[in-house]
């Protein structure tokens, strides 16, 4: 039924659902929270017009792979993701979320790429949740519980497997998170707080989704050499807890895994016969995390993203830091840290391979507290839709939106998100598909997208006209109240 008033009414859109339909000249009315028709409503008034001809109405972006845990709470305006058109983030990624830690110390590395010295005041998922029910950010969030977090929770020493006590009480504080409203569980196996943990260990603890339906997320522990061995061992994981599992930012690192995509797609592709299984990727031929020595002589170049040490070579080359202050580069990091880089490790002819395979969604995996950040981090998603699908024609416009909103949505879980039609949540952007593109540059990283003219979230016009309006109308999405993932 055609309402005859709506609070909103998007005139003359080009809608692109993000199911990957073609896209078709509409109106859409909001009500409320909630789309409430899309079609011809030249009978139904609005509240509020907004003239949507020559512009792209899409499902707002979601952002499949974050750190943003604790910036949500910090500064809740969230303009990094919001200026991009994201209205949905999924924090607890690579093995770190900021729940269910509560410590006046700085946690070990990588923990503190989510939050350094202060933030980490939340015992439990449930008082992370209710943190975010009292001062809504600007966007949703679905958490997932990271198993570096709950080792450092758990355990005395992180270079050893965990005892079986041990990994009973991981898993029964993984489920005290999934109960909280946690949508899954996510390991970062390549990290040192969780490399001394084997397959069954991950296993154990993994078990805890099998009955709350809840998936799996993992930031593989070898994404070079041993790709191949890393992602059986995902794949194990997933069969042996019967969950379906995402493999996070896809990559074959370092020069002798260049072009090896070609082979790992396939083999992705296999496996998604027999058991479910997904993947994110973010638009770049450079990684960022921890800043270690042992990424040296497997980048063509690093940055400093940030040095709590010295922060003055925040944003500079390595190498050059190296230089200046006349030591190697292996001391120079060791002078620097804790501190962050970011590494020029990947081909870009594997990046467009990955994130064009049809099942990639995309994840920034943006780090919102360096000082220098990866571009990735305000630029991934009008990056995917300017220069991958409308420069380079690596696909359709439909098809880069289903990435980022439709496929994203199914693969969590995440209830009426992603899609536009009548009944589904009206987290909507309104973008010019000539214009939009990323302005935020490895040199310039802090930087607003173009042609990002709207971003509606639950109902409420966030981001209008390059500006944020202060609608905090964003919630914590909780496990109950979304979908089986995948399904
Ligand atoms: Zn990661
Ligand atoms: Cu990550």
């Amino acid at each position: 039924m055609i309402p005859e008033r709506c609070d909103i009414v998007f005139r003359n859109a080009t809608v692109i659902d993000g199911t990957g339909a073609p896209r078709r000249r509409a109106d859409l009315g909001v009500a409320d929270d909630r789309i409430v028709a899309v079609g011809d409503l030249s009978r139904v008034k609005g509240g509020v017009e907004i003239d949507a001809s020559g512009r792209v109405l899409a499902p707002g972006f979601i952002d499949v792979h974050t750190h943003d845990d604790y910036v949500l709470l910090a500064k809740p305006e969230m303009t990094p993701k919001l200026s991009q058109g994201v209205t949905t983030v999924v924090v607890g990624n690579c093995g770190v979320s900021l729940a269910p830690l509560a410590s006046a110390a700085r946690p070990p590395a990588p923990l503190d790429l989510v939050a350094g010295d202060a933030g980490w005041d939340y015992p439990d998922f449930g008082s992370y949740f209710t943190a975010l029910d009292r001062a809504p950010p600007a966007i949703n969030a679905a958490a997932l519980v990271g198993h570096s977090s709950l080792r450092v929770l758990a355990m005395d020493r992180l270079d050893r497997a965990a005892t079986p006590d041990e990994v009973r009480a991981m898993r029964r504080i993984l489920e005290d998170g999934l109960e909280a409203g946690a949508i899954g569980f996510s390991t970062g196996l390549a990290y040192r707080t969780a490399i001394a943990a084997p397959t069954l260990e991950v296993i154990e603890i993994a078990r805890a989704l099998t009955r709350h339906r809840a998936l799996y997320v993992t930031h593989m522990r070898n994404e070079g050499d041993q790709i191949f061995e890393s992602i059986d061992e995902t794949l194990a994981i997933g069969r042996a807890a019967e969950v379906p599992v995402i493999i996070s930012h896809h990559k074959t690192a370092g020069a002798p895994n260049f072009g090896r995509s070609a082979e790992t797609l396939p083999k992705i592709a296999e496996a998604a016969k027999h058991q479910k299984v997904g993947l994110d990727v973010y638009p770049y031929p450079a990684s960022s995390t921890v800043l270690s020595a042992d990424m040296i002589p497997r980048s063509t170049k690093i940055l400093v993203a940030w040095s709590k040490a010295r922060p003055e070579f925040a944003g500079r080359d390595l190498k050059e830091v190296a230089a200046e202050l006349g030591c190697s580069q292996e001391e120079a990091v060791s002078r620097l840290l804790p501190a962050g880089g970011i590494y020029f490790a990947m081909d870009e002819g594997d990046v467009r391979r990955i994130m064009a395979f049809a099942d990639s969604m995309i994840g920034s995996d943006g780090l919102p507290n360096d000082e220098h950040p990866h571009p990735r981090l305000w630029g991934t998603f009008p990056r995917v839709l300017g220069h991958y699908a409308r420069e380079l024609g690596l696909f359709g416009l439909e098809a880069a939106v289903r990435k980022m909103t439709g496929l994203s949505a199914h693969r969590f879980g995440l209830k009426d998100r992603g899609v536009v039609r009548a009944g589904a949540f009206a987290d909507l952007v309104m973008f010019d598909p000539e214009t939009v593109i990323d302005r935020a540059t490895f040199e310039r990283p802090v930087a607003v997208s173009d042609g990002i003219d709207l971003v509606m979230v639950n109902g409420r016009i966030a981001w209008k006209s390059g500006a944020a309006t202060g609608a905090r109308a964003g919630r914590a999405l909780r496990r109950q109240d979304q979908d089986r993932p995948m399904l």
